[in-house]
């Protein structure tokens, strides 16, 4: 059934889908219009609006901008109904078993998968730029111990470009993505032990990415840590699964912010921001409370299901429900596997995840839920296995960013290069007062 306000203008058949129409035509106050029909390599098709304000005074209107495309891009592939993603074309599945994070940062950066030379030498440059300036310490000081780890982590990021100069060659803009991939994990880490009361713990330059996190997180001056191969294994893989996902809330703020040529440190701020929403990158935690929330309240499953699906009520069940996914995110049926494996090797409960699964086969029989096609996303069972390798729940949203930066500085790069990028500047339709005089205040 077309939606309301789009009349098919030929009835009968629609327009064959493989029909290779290369143009819509517009009938708008006594003129025609033609708009060229844009085809992707997957072929999806988009109407290109370039010229519409200009040929017909028109704009588009698209609250949430669920109709509209923001650009083309070579990056990442989603098939929301199909459920599939892919990361400049290698499917999320083979990369999740047989790549590494670093591998796929590459990937996203560069386009090809790196050779064994150029792997190494970004693994070497990302490891000797993992310390932060030791002026750092002092920023941290001054933030509350109370703190959520998401702004904190914002505003360091915003810092380093109070470090370092702008990125405005092509080694300079280079020099800044080793920076920032290889100081995230720091920051992060000195955020959590800031906000726990403990000091920092540098980096170490003969551990692996992940290693080098979870030993910056969890070892302390006075006892080692030893990380457990398998866990630093599971931390690379949930770093994978989030490294990119097309023109999501926080990709789309990093284009936008970027179009005007600030510093990707400080366009890179302002995606963590977007990340931080509990609708968007802020579910993860918002899941795990959920949860915990029913494990409390013994066998309130159902009841919990109740209010999610009560119009009144505002409750929703997080890491339920997608965008573009109108299926089962790829991304969620990799990490419902990996959560059992981890849990039994590292010996962690299984209630959580018991609940979890629990309310995915309830509302997978649910009509409000099948009617909606809302299916478990990337954030519904991540936050099970962050919380069983250690990784304290209000870390939960920037482990997120930990995975995501890759993605907005490849998209940041590809706007960067694209000869069609201008400034974004979204149009609107003014619903306020017309003109009015103004009204002194002794008459008010
Ligand atoms: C991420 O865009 C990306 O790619 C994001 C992401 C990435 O990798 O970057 O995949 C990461 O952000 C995943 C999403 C994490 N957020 C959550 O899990 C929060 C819970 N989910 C929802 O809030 C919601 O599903 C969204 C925000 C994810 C999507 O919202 P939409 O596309 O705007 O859909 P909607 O809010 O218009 O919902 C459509 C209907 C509504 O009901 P009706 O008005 O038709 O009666 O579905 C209902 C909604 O009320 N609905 C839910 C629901 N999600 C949607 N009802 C109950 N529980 C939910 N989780």
């Amino acid at each position: 059934m077309a939606e309301p306000g789009i009349e098919e203008k030929r009835k009968g058949a629609a327009p064959s889908a493989g029909a290779a129409q290369k143009s819509a035509t517009l009938q708008y106050d006594g003129k025609s219009y033609s708009l060229p029909i844009v085809e992707g390599t997957e072929s999806e098709r988009a109407l290109d609006i370039t010229r519409l304000r200009q040929d017909t005074g028109l704009i588009t209107l698209d609250s949430g901008y669920g109709n509209t495309g923001a650009c083309r891009s070579s990056i990442c592939f989603i098939d929301g109904e199909q459920g599939i993603l892919r990361y400049r074309g290698y499917p999320i599945e083979q990369l999740a078993e047989k790549s590494s994070f670093l591998e796929v940062a590459w990937l996203l950066l560069y386009g090809e998968l790196p050779t064994p030379e150029r792997l190494t030498g970004f693994t070497r440059e990302i490891t000797r730029h993992t310390m932060l300036h030791e002026d750092f310490r002092r920023f941290f000081d001054f933030m509350p111990k109370s703190a959520h780890p998401m702004p904190v982590s914002a505003a360091a990021v915003a810092a380093l470009s109070t470090f370092y100069k702008e990125a405005d060659t092509e080694d300079r803009v280079f020099r800044a993505i080793v920076r920032l991939l290889a100081k995230m994990p720091t920051i992060a880490a000195y955020a959590y032990k800031h906000s726990i009361g403990q000091p920092p713990m540098y980096p170490r330059n003969d551990l692996d990415y992940c290693s080098n996190f979870l030993y910056m997180m969890f070892a302390t001056p006075c006892e080692p840590y030893y990380v457990d191969p398998v866990v630093a294994r599971v931390l690379d893989l949930l770093l994978i699964l989030h490294a990119d996902h097309e023109q999501n809330c926080s990709t789309s703020t990093v284009r936008l912010v970027g179009s005007s040529q600030s510093s990707l440190y400080a366009t890179i701020a302002s995606g963590i921001s977007a990340l931080w929403g509990p609708l968007h990158g802020g579910a993860n935690q918002k899941v795990i409370e959920m949860l915990e929330r029913i494990a409390l309240e013994e066998g309130s499953a159902e009841v919990f299901l109740r209010k999610a699906k009560d119009k009144d009520d505002t409750t929703r069940l997080m890491g339920f429900g997608h965008r573009v996914y109108k299926s089962y995110d790829p991304r969620a049926a990799i990490l419902k596997k990996s959560c059992k494996e981890v849990i039994e090797r590292v010996g962690a409960s299984s209630k959580l995840l018991e609940i979890a699964m629990r309310l995915e086969e309830i509302a997978l029989e649910d009509d409000y839920f099948v009617k909606r096609k809302l299916y478990p996303n990337v954030d519904f069972y991540s936050g099970v296995i962050y919380q069983a390798i250690g990784i304290p729940v209000n870390m939960f949203t920037v482990m997120f960013t930990l995975g995501r930066l890759p993605g907005w500085i490849a998209h940041w790069l590809e706007m960067r290069k694209d000869p069609d990028t201008r400034i974004g500047r979204p149009r609107q339709v003014y619903t306020g007062h017309r003109e009015r005089a103004y009204v002194p205040l002794d008459q008010r």
